[in-house]
């Protein structure tokens, strides 16, 4: 087996690993010991590192900076299992760990009692206290095969390379795990909290302003499971990136970011059943859908801080699915004109919602296509200034777009080419050959706008195809 695919191997091992720790903490925190769930959990747990141990002998696991590092293999924050990376990590920094080592022979009652350990610290103290408590019980509980370290002792010195997108993707991530928060706890008559919610628009911002393009390929890694919060963080970063074209300042961008994360806020007060449904909604069902707008204004009223109210995200929660003219829901009673920031959220909102894969059994239409049918039918309703606008952000070929080329080679749009008036020219990941045959993701990245010295180019989008075709997962090219 080559180094290669043991790396791979490594990364699964210790992606499910960490996944059941953090599995196994959570259901011990919600259950006795003795608790089915509990059981299964552990036994996920104790399954997971003897496939590691099976591979490396040993796993450790260790913290550095931002990243997760199992035996010598950095393990990739994914959206899937960004819950469970971030959970472990708040877990072993909580209680000052920077190290976990599991050695061959680890028991059951071993991942039990170092669980149980772990949960029962007091919280009042410090994280270094905390471990020193947590190994003398894992002493007195006679752990062997696992072992804790402190954060000091783990020093590696590794840096990637990619830093820019691994900066992006956690203030993507981070975006998601609010947005998710924000909608538990509107579920449970929770009132959004205001500081973390913007302190996640502004990360978001502040990544649109710096470098808009890894952020906006990172739209593409929509999770059919996780579709309301990426849904959410979506609009969002589609939202600031447009507003910032349109020439909004950096105070504005964060009241837009806000407007957008919130804007489907409403949803999280029906019914679960209705807002994941992934078939076709009866009447009454459509009914409950309309409804939304509506309960995004009621809940972003209880949103203040000090005496001020979100007022422009109330408006966007309000009216995005109004249209302009004023032919969608909910109907207004007076005429009206739609708010600046409901226009652009809503276009911005059309845009991702018809790109998104919302159930196993619907395929998504392409960027491009979706392009199109909101600049050509106005019967969607969006505002063509800011639908042209869009189409100017993101190109005729939207990252994330499948082409063809004229070399008979399948590639996955990456963002607008050097050459800005070659709008048909943009930069591409090359993901299948002329031969037909696969190029491992990421895929080459190709920039088309570049000519040969005679004057041609080598490659030129002949169309839009499907990435289903070719059995692509356009994610895959962004991660
Ligand atoms: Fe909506
Ligand atoms: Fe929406």
């Amino acid at each position: 087996m080559s180094d290669q695919d043991d790396e791979v191997l490594v990364r699964q091992a210790g992606r499910s690993l960490l996944v059941t720790i953090h599995g196994a903490q959570r259901a011990l925190k919600l259950y006795p010991l003795e608790n089915a769930a509990v059981q299964r959990a552990i036994d996920d747990l104790l399954a997971a590192s003897q496939t590691m141990l099976q591979l490396d002998g040993v796993a450790e696991i260790r913290l550095s900076g931002d990243f997760i590092f199992i035996n010598q293999t950095r393990l990739r924050l994914g959206l899937d299992n960004f819950a469970a990376f971030s959970g472990f990590v708040g877990l072993m920094r909580g209680a000052g760990i920077g190290l976990l080592r599991v050695e061959d022979g680890v028991t059951r009652r071993e991942w039990q009692a170092f669980l149980s350990a772990l949960g029962a610290l007091p919280t009042a103290q410090l994280p270094e206290e905390r471990f020193d408590l947590l190994r003398i019980r894992m002493q007195q509980a006679d752990i062997v095969c696992l072992e804790v370290g402190t954060s000091g002792e783990t020093d590696l010195d590794e840096r990637p390379a990619d830093e820019a997108l691994e900066r992006a993707k956690r203030t993507y991530a981070h975006g998601v795990s609010v947005a998710r928060d924000v909608v538990q706890g509107v579920r449970m008559g929770r009132a959004p909290n205001t500081r973390r919610l913007k302190r996640a628009v502004q990360l978001i911002v502040d990544q649109v302003l710096e470098n808009e393009l890894s952020i906006t390929g990172l739209t593409t890694l929509r999770d059919f499971d996780e579709y309301t919060f990426t849904h959410s963080v979506n609009v969002c970063i589609f939202s600031v990136a447009l507003g910032r074209r349109l020439g909004l300042d950096r105070l504005q961008l964060y009241d837009l970011g806000l407007a957008a994360l919130m804007h489907d806020i409403g949803k999280s007060r029906l019914e679960s059943a209705v807002v994941n449904k992934t078939t076709a909604l009866d009447d009454q069902e459509w009914r409950r859908m309309q409804a939304h707008p509506w309960y995004g204004t009621l809940t972003l009223f209880r949103m203040r801080e000090g005496e001020e109210l979100p007022y422009r995200a109330i408006l966007a929660a309000h009216e995005h699915h109004m249209k302009v003219d004023l032919s969608g829901y909910p109907r207004p009673v007076r005429p009206r004109r739609l708010g600046f920031f409901s226009r652009l959220v809503a276009v911005a909102d059309g845009y991702d919602a018809a790109t998104t894969r919302r159930s196993y059994q619907t395929t998504p239409l392409e960027p491009a296509e979706v392009l199109k049918e909101m600049w050509t039918n106005p019967g969607r309703g969006y505002d063509p200034v800011l639908v042209k606008a869009l189409i100017n952000l993101l190109g005729i070929y939207p990252v994330g777009t499948a082409v063809i080329l004229d070399t008979f080679e399948v590639a996955i749009v990456a963002g607008p080419g050097s050459d800005a008036a070659e709008l048909h020219r943009p930069v591409v990941r090359l993901a299948v050959d002329s031969l037909g045959a696969r190029i491992a993701a990421p895929g080459v990245l190709v920039d088309l706008s570049v000519p040969e010295p005679d004057g041609g180019y080598p490659r030129t989008i002949v169309k839009v195809t499907s990435p289903d075709r070719y059995g692509l997962i356009v994610g895959d090219f962004f991660v």
